[in-house]
């Protein structure tokens, strides 16, 4: 087994073909850590069984090692081999595996993970997500892929190769380059704890959707075995400059992210026909860009235009407070 230095001088930049493929998976066989492409955002993969690894991934982001890392596999059945399954859980999978759901379940005692992947915790969060490059990365690979989302810890997920490389470049050993992700935004996190759902993290599966599938949601309030983690704190996606949100018109002294038609002289639009899927997949990348632009020109701060309470604006409103939250 080769040995990669966590502070490699270079990242290399691999194509989504099956020579990089293989490539990215003997990065991780021998205890590397790749970024690679899913239909929510880029993940910092490494092999979850490999503390080193793990370790690795914790170092390149800044990640406080208290934060559970979200465990991803090719299919359902790898999946369940290491967590205790129940109806409900079984149910949710068949309906949206693969794809942007992520289950937190008991973890088995004598799951063979790094106990730094769940970073000790009764529970393990498991996804099988649905982009074709990560499927056929974890395919390839074949084990269990520890995956945070790409970027330095706090900061906003990458959903483009060269948001990783902003972050990460040096600090991890390859990034497969699969272009824009598809959703944008996060998985889904639910808890079916007690036969009930409930989210933990809304995400690119609406919560009307999770109902539809599990019936009425498990009160916010009621007790659970899941503390609350740094990835659920007030401050999260922080960008430099200060945002103001459900602002109806820009101040002279700010930057417009604007949402929907008739916003004419925003500097960016997350969909000008008011798509909530589309605003979601340019949420973080116009973050990105609105943030670079309001640095450069010095005005410090940026008006966002209202999102619908509803559906994909749920998730949307939740990192964008996130992200307004300055501290
Ligand atoms: O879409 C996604 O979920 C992306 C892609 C790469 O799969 N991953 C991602 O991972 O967003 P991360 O680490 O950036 O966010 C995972 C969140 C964190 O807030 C973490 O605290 C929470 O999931 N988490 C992980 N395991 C958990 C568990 N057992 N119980 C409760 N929360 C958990
Ligand atoms: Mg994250």
């Amino acid at each position: 087994m080769r040995n990669f230095e966590v502070q490699s001088p270079w990242t290399d930049i691999l194509q989504p073909d099956d020579e990089g493929i293989a490539r990215a998976a003997e990065i991780l066989d021998a205890g590397g850590i790749v970024a690679f492409p899913t239909e929510t955002v880029y993940g910092l993969g490494g092999d979850a069984r490999n503390s080193t690894a793990v370790r690795r991934i914790y170092e390149a982001k800044g990640r406080p090692e208290h934060n559970p890392l979200i465990i991803h596999f090719a299919d359902a059945d790898s999946a369940m081999k290491y967590v205790d399954v129940n109806p409900l859980a079984s149910e949710l999978a068949s309906e949206f595996w693969p794809g942007p759901l992520t289950l937190v379940l008991p973890i088995l005692l004598d799951s063979g993970l790094s106990p730094a992947a769940s970073a000790k915790y009764p529970t393990l969060g498991v996804r099988v997500p649905s982009d074709s490059v990560a499927m056929r990365l974890l395919g390839t690979f074949a084990g269990p892929v520890a995956a945070p989302s790409a970027n330095r810890s706090g900061a906003v997920s990458p959903t483009e190769a060269s948001h990783v490389l902003a972050d990460l470049s040096g600090r991890i050993n390859a990034v497969i380059d699969g272009g824009p992700c598809r959703h944008g935004i996060e998985s889904t996190i639910v808890s079916t704890q007690g036969g009930r759902a409930k989210v933990l993290r809304h995400g690119a599966i609406p919560e009307e959707s999770i109902i539809a599938r599990s019936g009425q949601l498990r009160n916010s309030a009621s007790a659970d075995s899941v503390p609350v983690t740094p990835g659920q704190m007030a401050s999260h996606y922080a960008p430099r400059s200060q945002l103001r949100l459900n602002a109806a018109k820009p101040n002279p002294s700010e930057l417009w992210l604007a949402f929907g038609p008739g916003c004419d002289g925003a500097e960016y639009n997350l969909s000008d026909s008011g798509n909530l899927a589309e605003a979601a997949a340019n949420l973080f990348a116009l973050l990105r860009s609105i943030d670079e632009d309001a640095v450069r020109l010095g005005k410090g701060a940026v008006a966002v235009s209202p999102i619908p309470p509803n559906g994909l604006g749920v998730a949307i409103n939740d990192r964008l407070s996130r992200a307004a939250h300055s501290e």
